[in-house]
């Protein structure tokens, strides 16, 4: 067995084992937040790798960062390669004041070079446009070839989509948000994937937008977001036997008022491996608040083609072979907010919808905290969920708070807390909660340095999220093993 895996490590290499965790910071190999937002990832059948492409979003500066590219054996662990395509001063459609949105990326049997397709704007958002670059590297650089309006009709959030049954790409875009807008198109690509040809379909007035397709062997499934800017929604999917329909009507793919998990769709992502298929949601948890901290959110689709469903699976910490296609849950100890030692003003709340029926509420500033004792460490940096409620969408009644679920209301995205491990204060972890809703508990991970043995302890308190110091009220959280050295040992 020892021989057999060390046999395994060699002709696989050696890259560094990595989980994939939705929600959390993810660094490239340089140590970077992996900046590659709304993109895709592209398959390099000639190597076998992964490329992800996104919007390069850096700290201070909104649009026209260009499209950034990393690339992964793993689908985990990220190499920068810069960027793809760089914005250049003075140039109508990709100056740094031009909008780069939604890049998408497929490779040409025809032309034998790599075709990059986005949504081209000015920075009012008034023209609307694909724009269309192509580089012979897959990890460009992409040079700059046109901006078109597709079948002379305005485009936004551009999403692509290629058949594997024929090769055939595809372009879904939405026509706006004018009156005379608001459908989804659903237009193919020339052999060459150089310019549109035909529309195929279009989702007529559903006003949805951030569309991906992803394809099984019987059918294909349409998933596109509601419009609420960077608010997360209600994703929805159509499913149909072929591209030209008939699409079934739209349905919610994750459990109501997770809002998707808090994340918006564009991107989907089939893993044909020697045991599985998998289907990834690639969506992105967008942060108004810093774009730049945005995140992903990256779960496995359960499909079910006799029953025509598909829903998202939630997983804090998953292990995905990219040979095989197979994953698997990494499996943490639970620790209850209810065992918790609470301080200040927080208290154990009934909660008939919480772990052991108590949730921790009242947590604010450094003062009133919750610490969860005698935790079980490796000594070795290792993954920590935090389950919470956040339910900021109520508003607030002596302040300009609220959201979409309250008129008039301007939206907290996020509160803030601070984690203290061993109560070493001289290092205070930030743990971002986004909104949830009143009685909908999620997660959202860190990873913690706990030392090893049973005696660590984890204290949670609130930091100042722009508004208030509140942390959001804690449930549980769950503490996970280190990843191993390396991937093929489990
Ligand atoms: C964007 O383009 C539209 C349509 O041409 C134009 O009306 C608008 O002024 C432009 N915005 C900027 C900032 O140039
Ligand atoms: C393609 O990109 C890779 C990685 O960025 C680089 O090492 C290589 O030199 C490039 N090749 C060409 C032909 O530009
Ligand atoms: C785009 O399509 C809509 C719906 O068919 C149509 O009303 C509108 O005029 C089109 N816009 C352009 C610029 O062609
Ligand atoms: C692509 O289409 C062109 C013209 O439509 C045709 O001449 C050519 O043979 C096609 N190439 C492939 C690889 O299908
Ligand atoms: C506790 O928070 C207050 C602000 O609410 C801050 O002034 C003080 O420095 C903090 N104390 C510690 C020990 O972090």
């Amino acid at each position: 067995m020892a021989r057999f895996s060390l046999a395994f490590l060699l002709c696989t290499g050696l890259a560094a084992a990595k989980y994939i965790v939705p929600g959390a910071r993810w660094h490239d190999t340089d140590g970077n937040l992996v900046s590659a937002h709304a993109g895709c990832v592209t398959l390099d059948e000639k190597t076998g790798k992964f490329y992800l492409f996104g919007e390069y979003k850096v700290e201070g500066h909104t649009e026209g960062g260009g499209v950034s590219v990393y690339s992964s054996d793993d689908l985990a662990t990220w190499d920068s390669h810069g960027l793809a395509l760089a914005p250049v001063e003075g140039h109508p459609y990709i100056s740094p004041q031009n909008i780069i949105q939604r890049p998408k990326v497929v490779y040409s049997d025809v032309s034998k070079e790599y075709h990059m397709w986005w949504h081209a704007d000015n920075s009012t958002y008034g023209l609307l446009l694909q724009g269309f670059a192509r580089s012979p590297n897959i990890s460009g650089p992409y040079t700059f070839v046109s901006a078109q309006a597709p079948m002379g009709n305005w485009s936004q959030d551009f999403g692509m989509f290629t058949d594997y049954k024929d090769g055939r790409s595809y372009a879904l875009y939405s026509n706006g948000d004018r009156k005379e807008g608001r459908d989804v198109y659903l237009t193919s690509y020339n052999n060459d994937t150089t310019s549109l040809e035909q529309i195929i379909h279009r989702w007529d007035k559903f006003d949805l937008e951030a569309p991906s397709i992803v394809q099984t062997d019987k059918s294909y499934y349409a998933l596109m977001s509601h419009k609420t800017g960077y608010r997360p929604n209600n994703v929805v999917a159509f499913r149909a036997d072929s591209l030209s329909g008939p699409w079934s009507q739209p349905f919610i793919v994750a459990p109501l008022n997770t809002r998707t998990y808090n994340s918006q769709s564009g991107f989907t992502l089939r893993i044909r491996g020697t045991k599985k298929t998998t289907y990834l949601y690639l969506g992105d948890q967008w942060d108004s608040n810093s774009l730049w901290e945005s995140r992903y959110i990256w779960l496995p689709m359960d499909i079910d083609d006799r029953r025509k469903s598909l829903s998202l699976v939630w997983n804090d910490v998953y292990d995905l072979n990219v040979k095989t296609g197979e994953y698997a849950a990494v499996k943490g100890k639970s620790y209850l907010a209810k065992d918790a030692t609470v301080s200040g003003k927080a208290i154990k709340q009934e909660a008939n919808f919480a772990s052991g029926g108590v949730i921790v509420s009242g947590i604010y500033g450094n003062d009133s905290t919750v610490t969860f004792t005698n935790i079980e460490g490796s000594g070795k940096p290792q993954w920590v969920s935090f389950y919470y409620q956040n339910t900021d969408d109520m508003g607030f009644g002596d302040q300009p708070g609220g959201t979409p679920d309250r008129i008039g209301g301007s939206w907290q995205l996020r509160r803030i807390a601070s984690v203290v491990v061993n109560g070493n204060v001289e290092k205070v972890e930030t743990l971002f909660q986004r909104d949830t809703h009143k009685g909908i508990i999620l997660s959202t991970p860190l990873m913690l340095n706990l030392e090893k043995g049973k005696g660590n302890t984890i204290t949670v308190g609130g930091l100042w999220n722009g508004f208030d110091y509140k942390g959001a009220d804690l449930d549980r959280i769950v503490v996970y093993p280190p990843e191993p050295e390396t991937k093929g040992r489990h």
